[in-house]
């Protein structure tokens, strides 16, 4: 009985060393293919009666210095629940070598409540805000695109590239970042994508926008200072674009004129008009959400030769999806560390039971009377 209780409230923590274990036995590859191809099928499966991912909520803070934190739920009834705390700390990289996106995620028995797991969640964002724009652009974009434009170069931009060369048969990659040493160190960053065969280099904002087949825009864009990039009747034809940056009320990256030429596509159409793109149109003029895009991806064949853009605001049913991905691969090669985080006695009316029970640690003598005199 003992036994069964503490089996029941164990916590599978998996840390940066399980994820690093999962990510050299599969492959970042195989990972990335394993996410677009579980979201594809999760957005043709997905109703909207059995799972629910509100917008997102959070802190916002200038002290001491400019940041967020947010959390992320989502839920699917009679299944599972993942909640994900993601932190967005824009001065991390340069002032503490540390990624501006932070994030852990916590999944959930929702028959007991229990939590399941702990997890990182920073490689896990990366991985599917990459596969969100994988999905989006092997539907929207012109099928011979050859060219992406990355403007912002930092982390999501290394993902970005890795999502979309899993789609596309990419030949340049022109790079832009507003600081020269991130633009500058991309192709080497990337090296771990093992994209030898693609031409990678840094052009001029210009130069990136009007060459490019399909861009990606994951900059930390100031609030109010978008977009990022100006219209240009330059810009190709049929322009895809993946906008990854605007996640925040007031913060854009790609001009409201392009927008509105634009077939635009949310992740999540109610997030997307308070936080991305979509704030700079009327709710009647955004296109199909990423799941109507692949239900109904044959109806929309034409966009491809059209201006369009994915509003990448990110979509908390992609944290389950992704989450997914890397807990069945850690599951099977018996990756993360088994710890019993809440207290769950074995008399469950007694909320300080537990520190009576035998296999407590704590107690040498496992009475009550201990407990008392111990304060
Ligand atoms: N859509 C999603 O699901 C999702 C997921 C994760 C992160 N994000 C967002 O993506 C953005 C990038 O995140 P990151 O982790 O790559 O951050 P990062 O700090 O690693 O990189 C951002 C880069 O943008 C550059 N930049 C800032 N303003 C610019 C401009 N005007 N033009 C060109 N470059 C500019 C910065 O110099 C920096 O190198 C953030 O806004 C973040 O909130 C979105």
């Amino acid at each position: 009985m003992e036994s069964t209780v503490r089996d029941k409230n164990q916590t599978l923590i998996f840390s940066v060393d399980d994820i690093r274990r999962i990510v050299r036995q599969i492959g970042v590859n195989q990972l990335m293919d394993e996410v677009i191809a579980r979201l594809t099928h999760a957005c043709d499966t997905y109703d909207a009666a059995k799972a629910c991912a509100p917008a997102r909520s959070g802190f916002e803070y200038q002290l001491p210095g400019i940041g967020l934190l947010e959390w992320m739920p989502v839920i699917e009834f009679g299944r599972r629940a993942l909640i994900k705390v993601v932190g967005y700390h824009p001065a991390n990289p340069s002032r503490r070598t540390l990624p501006t996106i932070l994030s852990t995620a916590l999944t959930y028995d929702v028959e007991t409540g229990h939590m399941l797991a702990l997890m990182d969640g920073t490689f896990m964002t990366a991985l599917r805000t990459g596969a969100a724009s994988a999905v989006a652009t092997r539907l929207l974009a012109p099928r011979q695109s050859r060219v992406l434009g990355l403007v912002g170069a930092g982390a999501q931009a290394i993902a970005q590239l890795h999502g979309l060369s899993r789609v596309l048969e990419l030949e340049r990659v022109l790079v832009f970042d507003t600081d020269a040493r991130v633009s500058a160190s991309f192709a080497e960053r990337a090296g771990l994508l093992g994209l030898e065969n693609i031409d990678i280099r840094v052009a001029p904002l210009e130069t990136v926008v009007t060459t490019a087949h399909v861009l990606c825009t994951a900059t930390s864009v100031d609030i109010g200072a978008g977009p990022v990039f100006e219209d240009s009747p330059l810009l190709h034809a049929g322009l895809h674009i993946n906008a990854v940056g605007s996640d925040f009320p007031g913060k854009v990256e790609v001009p409201k004129s392009v927008l509105r030429r634009s077939l635009v596509c949310p992740d999540f159409l109610e997030q997307a008009l308070r936080e991305g793109e979509c704030q700079q149109l009327q709710p009647g003029d955004v296109g199909p959400d990423l799941v109507t895009l692949v239900k109904r991806a044959k109806e929309l064949e034409d966009y491809r030769d059209r201006p369009t853009v994915f509003d990448s605001t990110g979509w908390a049913f992609e944290d389950l999806v992704a989450a997914d991905v890397l807990l069945s691969h850690g599951r099977d090669l018996g990756c993360g560390t088994k710890v019993v985080i809440e207290s769950m006695a074995a008399d469950p009316r007694n909320p300080y039971a537990f520190a009576c029970d035998a296999a407590s640690t704590d107690i040498s003598d496992g009475s009550v009377g201990m407990i008392l005199r111990s304060r």
